[in-house]
């Protein structure tokens, strides 16, 4: 009802399809962190986050004697330009946004504490205290892009298949969308762009950006959220948008040479026939986006195998 409302309100084909995606982002996303976990914390062979059982995960349950692990990498503490001053008590702004930072969180308002100045992980409790290897105090946010379009060969499913262009993570070698950080001064659609170019691309030439620029234009915010990431502290986390931009004709993207820069390994077109264990929360938005096109809903079907990482390599 409130769909309608808004639509004939507004009149407004856009704000129909945010609050579609809004629909669609319940049924998919899921709720307590175990990723925000796990131990030794990543990037750590030493750093055992304290353990908080599922049922202590809430900051609403009371435990008088928690006390988390304090823990800031030592890049973080150094200070580098992507990174909060250590002492939060410098840090203005927390649940706003100045123009150049957006310290704003998807999930609402969150808590400081009166003392330190800290922010308080709106997802629970993590173990672990201070930043880990986070920049930012409080939410740090990233973009992902997600860039589809009909696959040529359609294979005889219920449905028709989607393609789309993802990556080999250099660090794990996870696939995943090639997504990255929001650079000050940036919003979604921006970094989300950008971080294509650098990844699926390896190119900054005009022509190039000009291609690009035409598949974003008509581009469309199709996930915010929290994001359960091994990084996650008590006191900073990740949170992510997803940036659909779908060629219908595949007109935008015949000519799209993908080359692997910066944080990926590889970059290849892959059909959306099977589920593949995509990193972090990447599953979660490339199912609202073939939600939204009305692509085949690969997850409903058990023939197709799980898998964590791919190297078919369908172009
Ligand atoms: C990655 C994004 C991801 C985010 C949250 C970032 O470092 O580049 O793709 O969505 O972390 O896990």
């Amino acid at each position: 009802m409130s769909l309608l409302w808004t639509y004939h309100q507004q009149g407004s084909h856009l704000l129909l399809q945010s609050s579609l995606s809004n629909i669609l982002r319940s049924i998919v996303t899921t709720s307590i962190h175990t990723r925000a976990r796990q131990s030794p914390y990543v990037g750590t062979k030493d750093v055992q986050r304290t353990a908080v059982p599922d049922s202590k995960v809430s900051w609403k349950v009371n435990w008088p004697g928690y006390k988390a692990t304090e823990y800031t990498a030592s890049k973080v503490l150094k200070n580098p330009p992507w990174a909060d001053d250590p002492d939060a008590k410098k840090i203005k702004g927390f649940n706003e946004f100045d123009g150049k930072i957006d310290r704003r969180s998807f999930m609402g308002e969150y808590e400081i504490d009166d003392k330190t100045n800290r922010p308080r992980n709106p997802a629970g409790r993590t173990g672990l205290s201070g930043r880990g290897l986070l920049g930012h105090w409080g939410p740090n946010h990233a973009a992902d892009p997600v860039i589809t379009r009909w696959a040529k060969n359609q294979p005889n499913f219920k449905g028709k298949v989607l393609e789309i262009v993802l990556i080999n993570r250099k660090d794990n070698n996870h696939l995943a969308l090639p997504g990255g950080m929001i650079d000050e001064g940036e919003n979604a659609f921006v970094a989300a762009k950008r971080e294509f170019l650098e990844e699926a691309m390896n190119s900054n030439d005009d022509a190039v950006v000009e291609q690009i620029d035409k598949l974003f234009e008509n581009a469309d915010s199709i996930y915010k959220d929290y994001v359960d990431d091994p990084r996650n502290t008590d006191n900073a986390w990740m949170e992510s948008e997803a940036i659909d931009a779908h060629d219908e004709t595949g007109e935008l993207t015949k000519d799209l040479k993908l080359e692997a820069g910066d944080d990926a390994a590889k970059v290849k077109w892959v059909q959306l026939d099977r589920v593949r264990n995509l990193y972090a929360s990447h599953e979660s938005m490339v199912r609202i986006a073939v939600k939204k096109h009305g692509a085949y809903e690969y997850w409903h079907d058990n023939q197709h195998s799980s898998e964590t990482t791919d190297d078919t390599n369908n172009k």
